[in-house]
């Protein structure tokens, strides 16, 4: 890791905002000043932004550290924020959602025309029984529908567990089960790489053979026809979508509920295999959603097309695509499909289509597209965009200065956007027309939020040197624990800093000599693969619980497009090797790993060797595999019990 630092170090190109940009940009300096002066009271200004049902009159409550709460005697309705007050305001006609589907059909939904689908749904939800409180697992692709189930979800102060199309049956039935779902909404398929991708088999399959799982708790499933495919139906469990919402009443008004009322829990992988159920309630996560998505991604409602590339299943989709844009009355591009389908330009196509002015994507996708050459964007009119995002990952200065000047025509400032599924919402980024940008660096703490970079003893590392990043003071969209599991949460992010009361991120993180944050990846054994967290500890326990897996461990190797790579080192069983060839093993625990967990977890590498470096205590050196994984010279191995096996290893993997 430390060449990677010199060599970040060595960037010293800089962007200053242009005048023009400036002039009319949401953010301003003194933002900062005014936040700095009385943090809480900066909050609670945003959040007047939003309408209450019922004022508040508390800001923070932090006295039962780590569970806060923000804006507490408040109420709000977070879908009345998100539509009905728009439509009120005369702003009906105004498209929400320019909709485009992977082979190329498109819908245009408008304010009036979504808020109508919600307030439907909402009805056939109550009418199925669900209240608020009650859990719905939505497992949907890109399409309106999806966005329009978070919102009636909503809308009824039920909580909803968004699972992302690409993960498993299996994947899919343990975040049921964790959540106690009463109702999953879904669809027979969407379309991806110019086919149907089927949905509701995994489905079935979730939900199927019971038995041993915890107690039901689904009592319908309400499907969505996207493709038209052949689907199996159990009846009186299995609904359709248009038999229901069409036909139900559009009248349908929005209760209060309190601000410390759940919207939604979202699972991330961790660093033990049970993924985590993040949880976010309704006033603070709303506040920094619309607050962050207005000043970071500089949205004016009135004329910016805004496309966020993420999939709802992710968190980026939750506040970047549902929540945000909406709540600030956005109009925005959802695409279902694929970059690469039909055509590596069918991005740039949908830029120059739709005239987007805001784009926000991910730097393994700008990675990927620098990959195939820039005559591919050179193909179409990108002069619309205006301001370029970036997130899921540190994105390296070559690909930042190549979507700048490629995609962003030497203009759009680029803002690097880190955060968290369990922050909520952007916590450090630059502010476009406000900060100086450095190619490679997240750089500064939002207004009202308060970073830091620490050792291990959570002593202030200063700048010019590195450590781990925490968050020093709670912020409204900060998680509020874990679904059921209080302390895990207490565990993961506050035990290592309990004394100064400190959130820790999981990353490690550089501050330059200017104090801007130069993010360095997790130090956990989270992995980071196309912006998408997964656990090494979850992948290892879905390959030895293949039949011809003894042992294994997985690293996460850094990958020139992906960021890093999944690679994992396997001891295979004696019994196992007697009876069967090894041939085609590698192909087969590589599709079977996608099978358990999903596609994006399958591994890049799979190497066959006969042991794992561990130490005297038993403990697996993965630093050491992951020198093997990315063609290093191996590190120190003294601790290792045994300190011939890292060559032993080497020559198992180099064979190939
Ligand atoms: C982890 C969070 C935030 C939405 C997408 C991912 C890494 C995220 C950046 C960035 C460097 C970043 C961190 C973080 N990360 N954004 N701009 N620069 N690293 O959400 O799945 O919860 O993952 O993604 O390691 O801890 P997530």
């Amino acid at each position: 890791m430390s060449s990677q630092i010199d060599h970040l170090l060595t960037e010293t190109r800089r962007f200053a905002p242009s005048a023009e940009f400036a002039a009319q940009a949401n953010a301003h300096a003194d933002l900062y000043e005014a936040a700095a002066q009385d943090r809480e009271a900066f909050w609670a200004e945003q959040a007047r932004a939003l309408h209450w049902h019922t004022p508040f009159t508390k800001n923070l409550d932090w006295s039962n550290p780590p569970f806060a709460t923000w804006f507490e005697d408040g109420e709000l309705n977070v879908a009345y924020n998100c539509l009905d007050r728009h439509v009120e305001a005369g702003l009906g006609d105004r498209v929400a959602l320019l909709w485009e589907g992977e082979p190329g059909d498109e819908r245009r939904v408008t304010y009036a025309e979504l808020t109508d689908e919600v307030k439907r749904l909402a009805n056939v939800l109550t009418d199925l029984g669900v209240e608020a409180g009650d859990r719905v697992a939505i497992y949907l692709p890109m399409i309106p529908e999806a966005v329009a189930s978070m919102l009636a979800v909503a809308r009824i102060g039920a909580i909803h567990s968004v699972v992302f199309g690409g993960f498993s049956a299996d994947s899919l039935r343990s975040r049921i089960d964790d959540a106690g779902a009463k109702l999953v909404i879904t669809s027979d398929g969407g379309y991806r790489k110019g086919k149907a991708s089927p949905l509701k088999p995994a489905v079935d399959q979730a939900l199927a053979d019971r038995g041993h799982g915890p107690q039901e708790t689904v009592e319908h499933v309400l499907v969505v026809k996207r493709t038209d495919t052949e689907v199996s139906w159990q009846d009186g469990r299995d609904l359709w979508w248009h038999d229901l919402v069409p036909a139900a009443s559009a009248d349908h008004v929005a209760q209060p509920f309190p601000a410390e009322n759940p919207l939604f829990i979202l699972y991330t992988s961790g660093t033990t295999g049970k993924p985590k159920g993040i949880l976010h309630t309704s006033g603070g996560y709303l506040t920094q959603a619309a607050f962050t998505n207005k000043v970071v991604h500089d949205l004016h409602a009135e004329t910016d097309v805004y496309w966020c590339t993420a999939d709802i299943g992710w968190i980026t989709g939750h506040t970047y695509v549902t929540y945000g844009p909406l709540a600030n009355g956005a109009t925005q591009v959802i695409y279902e499909g694929t970059p690469d389908t039909p055509h590596p330009g069918r991005w740039w196509e949908i830029v120059a289509k739709y005239g987007v002015t805001i784009l926000y994507t991910a730097p393994t996708a700008i990675r990927s597209f620098m990959k195939l050459g820039r005559s591919i964007p050179e193909q179409h009119d990108l002069s619309s965009l205006r301001l370029l995002g970036s997130v899921g990952e540190p994105i390296n200065p070559e690909a930042w200065m190549w979507y700048r000047h490629v995609i962003g025509g030497d203009t759009a400032p680029i803002v690097d956007t880190w955060w968290q599924t369990e922050t909520g919402a952007i916590m450090v980024s630059a502010l476009p027309g406000v900060t100086e940008t450095k190619p490679g660096s997240a750089q500064v703490p939002l207004p009202g939020i308060s970073v830091d970079v620490v050792d291990e003893k959570g002593e202030v590392v200063g700048n010019g040197n590195g450590g781990l990043l925490v968050l020093t003071e709670p912020w409204p969209s900060m998680l509020r624990g874990i679904w059921g599991d209080p302390e895990r949460f207490k565990e993961t992010y506050w035990d290592k800093f309990a004394d100064l009361g400190y959130y820790f991120a999981g990353d490690g993180a550089r501050l330059d000599e200017d104090g801007d944050v130069w993010f360095l990846g997790r130090v956990d054994d989270v992995m980071n693969v196309s912006g998408h967290r997964l656990s090494t500890t979850e992948i290892e326990s879905a390959l030895v619980g293949n039949e011809a897996v003894a042992e294994a461990a997985v690293v996460g190797a850094s990958d020139e497009t992906t960021g890093q790579a999944v690679v994992a080192f396997c001891v295979i069983k004696e019994s196992y090797m007697k009876a069967n060839p090894l041939e085609g093993l590698v192909d087969t625990l590589r599709a079977w790993v996608g099978e358990q967990i999903g596609p994006i977890a399958r591994p890049r590498d799979v190497y066959i060797v006969t042991e794992l470096p561990k130490t005297r205590s038993g403990k697996i050196m993965r630093r050491l595999l992951r020198d093997v994984a990315e063609g290093r010279e191996v590190g120190d191995t003294t601790t290792l019990a045994d300190t011939m096996v890292m060559s032993t290893i080497k020559g198992q993997v180099t064979k190939k």
